[in-house]
């Protein structure tokens, strides 16, 4: 099966793009960048805010079997500073959905649980009405409608995942993108206070191996007609603290979780846990890694070594 990756050198497509390769699957990526992390598969560089004559001219020689959309501003507070990035997100997806019906192809796209707003556990089922909390969740929202009326006006084959809070390998690459995991484990490991955003702050993170599990299985069931036109949790189904994670972070390196707490920033959502019943039932998910292990696992791949001066005294 040929695989098309928009988004391919950030941290969900390089993932994604090395496991389908491992499967014996053939990858194209597509970025507006090199990949920083990896040279094992072809990137056709490409800004998918080009005109969509420009980009089919790009691709008029590459063919593939599933077109996986991942290319996005993928930070929520970046696009509560620059709101107009948003409608970027929106402009990236209506032109993968493009590609997928000019090309008849079927379509996977990379959505968030913050398609859902602040709604608290226990009401995550699929198919509830949302709000948008940011423009981020917007973009997501909008890039989710527009996917769903392309399966349901042209007959593309649609696959909509909703991530949560991914981390552990090629995600530290924090002067592009500020992520927590990668970000509490730099700042610990030289003895600096991480700041908190939310002591209460309750958030389900998703360990980049479990992620791309669920979308590879997603991969194989659109492309063989078994599933289509759905829309699916990826998380752990576990509900973790900022605190925890500045803990567990800290217990990996082996020095002092030193934080102080702010109040949520705008934007930001105060508690999710996924519901993964449907990721269960339809892909037979599983996720394997739960935090504390996979901040052991992210740290040992960044290969972060703790400022002497800053280690726990025994
Ligand atoms: N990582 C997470 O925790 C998480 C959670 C929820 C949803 N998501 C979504 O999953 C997808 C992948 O996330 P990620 O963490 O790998 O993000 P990332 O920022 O690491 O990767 C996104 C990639 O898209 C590329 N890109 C952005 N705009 C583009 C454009 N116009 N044309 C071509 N390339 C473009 C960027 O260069 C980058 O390499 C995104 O859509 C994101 O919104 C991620």
């Amino acid at each position: 099966m040929r695989v098309l990756v928009t988004g391919s050198s950030g941290q969900i497509g390089t993932n994604l793009a090395l496991r389908l390769l491992d499967a014996g699957e053939e990858v194209l990526g597509l970025d507006r960048r090199p990949n920083p992390w990896t040279g094992r598969f072809r990137t056709v560089r490409l800004d998918l805010l080009e005109p969509l004559e420009r980009i089919e001219e790009a691709l008029a020689d590459e063919g593939w079997d599933v077109l996986v959309h991942l290319a996005a501003h993928a930070k929520v507070h970046e696009l509560v500073v620059h709101p107009e990035r948003s409608l970027e997100n929106v402009r990236t997806t209506f032109a993968a959905a493009e590609l997928a019906r000019r090309r008849g192809t079927p379509l996977v796209f990379g959505s968030s649980r913050e398609a859902y707003g602040d709604v608290g556990e226990g009401l995550t089922a699929e198919d509830r009405p949302v709000v948008a909390l940011s423009p981020y969740s917007a973009s997501k929202i909008a890039g989710e409608a527009l996917v769903r009326s392309y399966a349901n006006c042209y007959g593309v084959p649609t696959l909509t995942f909703r991530f949560s809070n991914v981390y552990g390998r090629y995600d530290n690459d924090l002067e592009r993108l500020e992520r927590v995991t990668p970000l509490f484990i730099r700042e610990l490991a030289a003895g600096r206070e991480v700041t908190i955003y939310g002591r209460d702050k309750v958030l389900d993170f998703t360990y980049v191996d479990d992620c791309v599990a669920a979308v590879h299985a997603g991969i194989e069931a659109l492309a063989r007609g078994r599933l289509r036109d759905e829309t699916i949790n990826v998380a752990t189904g576990q509900g973790s603290s900022l605190v925890d994670l500045a803990e567990y972070v800290a217990d990996a390196l082996g020095v002092e979780a030193r934080y102080r707490v702010e109040p949520s920033r705008p934007g930001e959502i105060t508690r999710y846990v996924a519901d993964i019943g449907k990721a269960r039932r339809l892909l037979g998910y599983e996720p394997t890694t739960f935090l504390r292990e996979g901040v052991r696992k992210a740290v040992r791949w960044s290969g972060t070594q703790a400022d002497p001066a800053a280690l726990r005294r025994p």
